[in-house]
């Protein structure tokens, strides 16, 4: 699929468009995001925003609102009263029901003529065709236009398949950003520099040298106020089938020819393709699935799944999982590969963990710990990479002890770090595609989850307990230890 080329470099006039602009995502993260980016310099004079949503509103009182809800989402000190009035000065509102054309002439009026424009589609994918649709009657596509697709795309390969038909009538494919906000993470793209920007991992970067990979995204929260979206979507839609997949890409695939958005993505791609299907055994054998019960959270009690508000009595949707795959190519062939997420757990802890291999023979057979070298690259909440290595215990003996090689990022940089909203939105607003999902990519990740939902289903059984403040379901541990390996916080 060559996409290669972005749509050129935004001209001075960019209309910045918002479905679902005074949503949870709008409020919470895109609207701090370019706050951030105004305020920082970053968005040209003529950058205008246009929130658009269905109530009867003016902008006075689409101000109002904004003023009540957003600056509670901006980090503190980054708040001046003459930042935000810079700001205020950018937003417009819309009133425009997606469903309606002749509410897209009121958009088209509103917006600079001869502008560059971005369409960010903050809402349910049931609307996204009729907003291309009613867009393009409008006639506000052109060639330079810009999409922004939020996640989920699709509830499984077919729907996404429809999806992505449905927006590419309108839409080029180098037009369309299918968002991760994953990729935007600083320590993500950091990923690419520690293994392409070094030299020394590389040799070692592949079997028979690494033994295991762990990949945990974990969230202390529980499903709070979104049991609506959630009930219907789970753990494997929400969490898997993207923001883990994406990371995998990003740990196994080959060198790319370049940073060009199709250089990498064709390897992401790859990694995709090559993630070994399962079957309905293995599924059963190499997965688990979980469900919060009541337990704690930061202390405090905290309620199970079953009894949070709005979920429907007796849903069997998970809220973990944990699973072992394998990527079937010569650089990862017989090295196991874990991913797991989940809600409610220990503690919020984004974590990539490369274990490499036992050594071959050791001369220190009097040492009660053996070597166990690994490279720990954290996420989130704190950014830093660590190396274990071992070292002599001091005294008489040689006994082996564990310590840290320790890359502090956050301290390493004094440079602002920008949210991964804010950065992706600048990317989108540059035509850079490196850090959104290909439509292809897209489809090969539903590829592989599909058979393990329909392996869920055919198996019918009822997600594993586990208590709220926990690693997950004791299953999750088993996983591992048939492979002799442990997660990272049990060995
Ligand atoms: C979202 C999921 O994509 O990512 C949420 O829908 C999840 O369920 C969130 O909480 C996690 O993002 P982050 O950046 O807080 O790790």
């Amino acid at each position: 699929m060559a996409t290669t080329s972005a749509p050129v470099a935004a001209p001075l006039a960019l209309d910045l468009v918002i479905f679902g602009g005074v949503g949870d995502l709008s409020v919470r993260k895109l609207l701090p995001a370019l706050y951030m980016a105004h305020l920082h310099g970053n968005l040209s004079l003529q950058t205008r925003i246009h929130a658009l949503g269905r109530q009867d509103w003016d902008r006075t009182a689409f101000l109002a609102f904004i003023e009540e809800k957003v600056p509670g989402f901006i980090e503190p000190k980054a708040f001046t009263e003459a930042g935000w009035q810079g700001f205020v000065e950018r937003l417009n509102f819309v009133s425009v029901d997606a469903t309606q054309a002749a509410d897209f002439d009121a958009l088209g009026r509103a917006l600079q003529a001869g502008s560059d424009r971005v369409y960010y589609l903050a809402t349910a994918p049931s609307l996204f065709t009729a907003i291309c649709a009613h867009l393009a009657g409008a006639g506000l596509i052109d060639s330079h236009s810009r999409v922004v697709l939020e996640k989920p795309l699709g509830h499984d390969l077919a729907s996404a398949q429809r999806i992505n038909d449905e927006v590419g009538q309108y839409f080029q494919e180098q037009q369309i950003f299918r968002i991760d906000h994953y990729l935007g993470k600083e320590t993500v793209q950091n990923l690419m520099v520690l293994r392409f920007g070094n030299t020394i991992f590389e040799p070692l970067w592949r079997s028979p040298y690494i033994k295991s990979v762990q990949i945990t995204v974990a969230e202390s929260v529980g499903v709070g106020s979104r049991a609506g979206f959630y009930d219907g979507t789970g753990a494997m839609r929400d969490m898997i089938q993207n923001h883990l997949l994406q990371l995998l890409c990003i740990v196994a695939m080959e060198p790319p020819v370049s940073l060009d958005a199709d250089a990498v993505r064709d390897e992401k791609l790859k990694v995709l393709r090559s993630l070994r299907p399962m079957t309905v055994a293995d599924v059963a054998r190499d997965t688990v699935r979980g469900q919060y019960s009541a337990g704690a959270a930061n202390g405090d009690a905290a309620l199970g799944y079953l009894q949070e508000d709005n979920i429907p009595p007796g849903s069997s949707t998970e809220t973990f999982v944990a699973l072992k795959a394998h990527i079937n190519n010569w650089r990862w062939a017989n090295v196991p590969i874990f991913l797991r997420t989940g809600k409610r757990m220990a503690e919020r802890r984004s974590e990539i963990v490369i274990e490499f291999a036992d050594l071959p023979f050791t001369i220190f057979q009097d040492s009660p710990r053996q070597s166990v070298n690994r490279l720990m690259i954290r996420l989130q909440p704190e950014e830093h990479v660590q190396l274990q290595m071992m070292a002599k215990e001091p005294g008489s003996g040689m006994r082996l002890r564990p310590v840290h090689l320790n890359l502090d990022l956050e301290s390493a940089f004094s440079e602002r770090r920008a949210e991964a909203y804010e950065r992706l939105l600048m990317d989108v607003i540059k035509g850079r595609l490196t850090h959104f999902m290909r439509r292809d990519e897209l489809e090969a990740a539903w590829t592989w989850v599909d058979p393990i939902l329909e392996g869920w289903k055919l198996l019918n059984e009822r997600p594993k307990a586990y208590t709220a403040g926990s690693w997950g379901p004791a299953a999750s541990s088993a996983l591992m230890a048939r492979e002799s390996g442990a997660w990272v916080e049990e060995s």
